[in-house]
């Protein structure tokens, strides 16, 4: 196709892509001509054991398909060292694609604190690292995509999955921050929340379902992100299926009470449908549009359809 999306002279480190998710990404981005770091510690899907296996038997699948492509078996907690390997095969680092990722799910009762910490390290501080050492590259050479896999798991709550939750909506936060940091050298900074048939998901879900839920349905997804073309910035997208869509915050327009009166629970009690009613529902984008109400109430100035609510009044 002529005007296919490539990705010639890039370099894409891809964290995770010895299986699954990963490897589908970076067999994508190496078949439209980037060249593309496998990095994989090769362990269990619960933290445990390293093996260079994964991640050679996906250099060895890019190259035989004609493909470039350098093997990493670091731990994402050592991002530093996978940037470094791109710098030292191809010279820079143009995309990022943090997707490594590990399971400890238990309920919360019985969730240790080693279990927690896992997770956060290998979801989170991980994804952390390998950021922070290829951000300044990306700022010198005034060009980066880089892109953070959530969950629904983050975005909803999950039973069984307190420290997963935790981490994967951790990293939205974390890539909406780097996006606003970014955008003024070209670095544009996303986020996915993909579901794929893999061995994270083989055991929670049907057999036929994780068959039909290919990798290959997420990864064009992620390689639009990654392109030079993208435009995309702060976003969150669930992914999976052959379905993707964007989401964003909403809140209700919610009540401002005036100032300088007595705000008692039973007024706050008594305005409850108010305050949760999403029928005129607003869509923050930022900290600034998120404040205006409050900064309207200390300016005490209704807003448009928003009526102050007199406290002596409503009592
Ligand atoms: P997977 O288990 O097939 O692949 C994850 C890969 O990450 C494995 O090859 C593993 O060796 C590697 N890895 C684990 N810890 C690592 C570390 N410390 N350093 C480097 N590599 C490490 O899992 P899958 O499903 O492909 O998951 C990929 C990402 O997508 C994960 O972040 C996961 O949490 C996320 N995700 C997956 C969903 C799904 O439906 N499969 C749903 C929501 C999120």
């Amino acid at each position: 196709m002529a005007n296919e999306l490539r990705f010639d002279g890039r370099v894409a480190i891809v964290t995770g892509a010895g299986q699954g998710l990963g490897r589908s990404h970076a067999l994508l981005l190496a078949s439209r001509g980037a060249k593309v770091v496998v990095n994989d510690l090769g362990g269990s899907s619960t933290g445990g054991g390293k093996s260079s296996e994964a991640a050679d038997k996906v250099v060895a699948e890019i190259k035989a398909a004609g493909g470039e492509a350098v093997a990493n078996y670091d731990s994402v907690e050592e991002g530093a060292k996978i940037v470094q390997a791109a710098l030292d095969h191809f010279k820079r680092v143009d995309i990022v694609i943090n997707n490594a990722g590990i399971l400890r799910d238990t309920s919360f009762h019985k969730m240790s604190e080693q279990d927690w910490e896992l997770i956060y390290r290998v979801h989170l501080l991980g994804a952390f690292r390998v950021t922070h050492a290829a951000w300044p590259h990306m700022r010198e050479a005034g060009y980066g995509r880089v892109l953070f896999t959530s969950s629904a798991a983050g975005i909803y709550g999950n039973f069984g999955q307190a420290n997963y939750s935790m981490a994967k909506l951790g990293l939205v936060g974390f890539a909406r921050t780097l996006a606003a940091e970014g955008s003024k050298k070209n670095i544009l900074v996303n986020v996915i929340a993909p579901i794929a048939g893999s061995r994270l998901t083989e055991t929670i879900l049907p057999k036929e379902v994780t068959e039909a839920l290919k990798p290959e349905y997420v990864s064009p997804l992620v390689a639009v992100l990654a392109h030079e073309s993208c435009q995309e910035n702060g976003g969150l997208f669930e992914v999976g299926g052959g379905f993707m869509a964007k989401l964003r915050w909403q809140r209700t327009e919610g009540v401002s009470f005036k100032l300088g009166r007595n705000v008692t629970p039973d007024l706050v009690q008594g305005s409850w449908q108010r305050i949760t009613d999403f029928e005129k529902a607003t869509y923050p984008e930022d900290v600034t549009s998120a404040m205006q109400p409050v900064m309207d109430n200390l300016g005490s100035k209704s807003r448009g359809g928003n009526e102050l609510i007199d406290v002596d009044a409503a009592l």
